[in-house]
């Protein structure tokens, strides 16, 4: 670890709070003050995470995202974050960061990174994904071999989706939310309906797993993902 680190993106995993590294531990109850995303109204998710890990006596950031499924919150609450944060380390502290998962793994993290990394020390710890999560808690493993596996976000249209799925073994298709409906069409179309399987909430209390084909939902909450085995070595051994 670097002396003069002060900034740290602290992966605490995807949410079973024993999910959170060692490292990532030491550093989240040595911190001065600890930073995390909250919805404009409601509580924020990543820090329930990592409360069983909390003093409670520790400074607090919370930078107040308008985290509506898929929207990206205006780039002004990271340049309030990021100044709070300057802040914070301009007066001698150290500030751990709360990240769901991995901090770089679709994090929105890397806005904050990017905003504090030219003047500051600022050192990412990374975390349990929520491709790592699901995959364990589907019993599904991800890859052998030479399998090519792609993370797909729901966001992207239906043909560019339909392209990626056919060039990769496994995909992990992310941000279902309001696509799922589209997500369905594009699978069924490839026929491969029956080889994907949907998680939402993995390793947390309400934990959901259905079979797609099963799944009769039209939208999915925000933490949720398909992945879909189609092909590939380990189905071939
Ligand atoms: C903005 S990305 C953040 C990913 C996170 N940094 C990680 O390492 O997993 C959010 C997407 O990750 C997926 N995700 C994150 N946590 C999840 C969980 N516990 N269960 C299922 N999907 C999850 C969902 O697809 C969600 O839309």
């Amino acid at each position: 670890m670097n002396e003069d680190t002060k900034i740290w993106g602290l992966g605490i995993g995807p949410g079973d709070p024993e999910l959170i590294t060692l490292k990532a531990l030491k550093i989240l109850q040595a911190a001065d003050v600890v930073a995390y995303p909250a919805p404009a109204n409601g509580d924020s998710l990543v820090r329930a995470i990592a409360a069983p890990h909390m003093s409670g006596s520790q400074e607090e950031i919370i930078i107040s995202t308008p985290m509506v499924t898929e929207r990206y919150p205006a780039q002004d609450v990271y340049d309030k974050g990021a100044a709070e944060i300057s802040a914070a380390v301009e007066a001698g502290k150290s500030v751990a960061v709360l990240c769901e998962g991995d901090p770089f793994f679709y994090g929105s993290f890397m806005y904050l990174f990017a905003r504090l990394s030219e003047s500051y020390s600022v050192q990412v710890v990374p975390g349990v994904s929520s491709l790592s999560a699901c995959s364990a808690e589907l019993a599904l493993p991800l890859a052998a071999r030479n399998d090519v596996v792609s993370v797909i976000p729901g966001t992207i249209d239906a043909d560019e989706m339909e392209r990626q799925l056919l060039a990769a073994n496994t995909a992990a298709i992310i941000k279902v939310g309001r696509h799922l409906g589209k997500i369905k069409a594009v699978l069924e179309k490839i026929g491969a309906t029956e080889k994907s399987h949907y998680i939402e909430r993995a390793t947390m209390e309400n934990q959901r797993i259905v079979a797609l084909s099963d799944l009769d939902d039209e939208s999915a909450p925000y933490f949720s993902m398909i992945i879909v085995r189609r092909n590939g070595e380990i189905l071939d051994q």
